[in-house]
């Protein structure tokens, strides 16, 4: 039996942040991201997708919602990160569900999954869930929405990292008790100055720092500080 040091890990592509996590996100688990508007959710969702495809050589499919695939790719190179070439070389796909929008939620669904198959996909990113479930109409169809994806990921051994848009509240939806972890960004009000935060909520299997740590954006990229 494998104890859970044994777990392959996945590097977060974030820096600073694989060692709070013994060295990054286990593979084939769920993970939750959570955030408040403007906390850098898409950033860090797009750095653990481009460090995967272009150091890990790991099959991706990125699914965004809220964001355009052209969009997102122009903002994204500002933070250093060419998704095209990775785009060209069939490492990396990136889904624009927002051409979808209005659509059957099954739609979404296969679409997903029919690209998850054919370039062989091993991670799965989703910006952001809110997103998508928002296009529910029906807590059913919700509920069958998460039954599906989560099947199909942990069936085949599929990393997925989603995010979730969270008011100032700081409340979480019942997908964070399924998930295997679920990590949180937020920003708040020191004095006169609005400063960003990080902490892992849960991981299974982890010996995670229980701590805040700041967080820095920059041109760069992401970065989670040790303290
Ligand atoms: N060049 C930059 N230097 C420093 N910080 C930046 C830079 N560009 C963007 N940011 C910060 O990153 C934030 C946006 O990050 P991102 O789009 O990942 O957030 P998000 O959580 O996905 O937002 P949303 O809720 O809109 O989806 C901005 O609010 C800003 O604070
Ligand atoms: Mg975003």
């Amino acid at each position: 039996m494998m104890t859970p040091k044994q777990v392959e890990r996945i590097e977060s592509g974030v820096t600073g942040l694989d060692e709070l996590i013994e060295g990054g996100l286990p593979a084939g688990g769920v993970h939750i991201l959570a955030g408040g508007p403007g906390t850098g959710k898409t950033i860090f969702a797009s750095q653990f997708a481009y460090n995967a495809a272009s150091k890990q050589g790991k099959k991706v499919i990125y699914a965004t919602f809220e964001e355009s695939a052209e969009y997102f790719k122009r903002n994204m190179k500002m933070f250093g990160m060419d998704f095209a070439p990775l785009e060209s070389a069939g490492t990396i796909r990136i889904v624009d569900l927002d051409a979808l929008r209005g659509k059957e939620l099954e739609s979404n669904i296969s679409l997903l999954l029919a690209a998850l198959e054919e370039i062989d996909g091993r991670i799965l990113i989703i910006d952001s869930l809110t997103a998508l479930l928002i296009a529910c109409e029906t807590a059913f169809e919700l509920r069958s929405f998460m039954k599906i994806i989560y099947r199909s990921v942990k069936n085949n051994n599929i990393t997925t990292l989603m995010t979730i848009g969270t008011a100032q509240s700081g409340k979480l939806g019942p997908e964070t008790f399924l998930a295997d972890s679920v990590l949180m960004l937020e920003n708040w009000l020191d004095d006169f100055e609005l400063k960003s935060r990080f902490v892992v909520l849960k991981m299974r299997g982890t010996n995670h720092s229980r701590k805040y740590h700041s967080v820095m954006i920059s041109q760069d990229g992401m970065h989670v500080s040790k303290y």
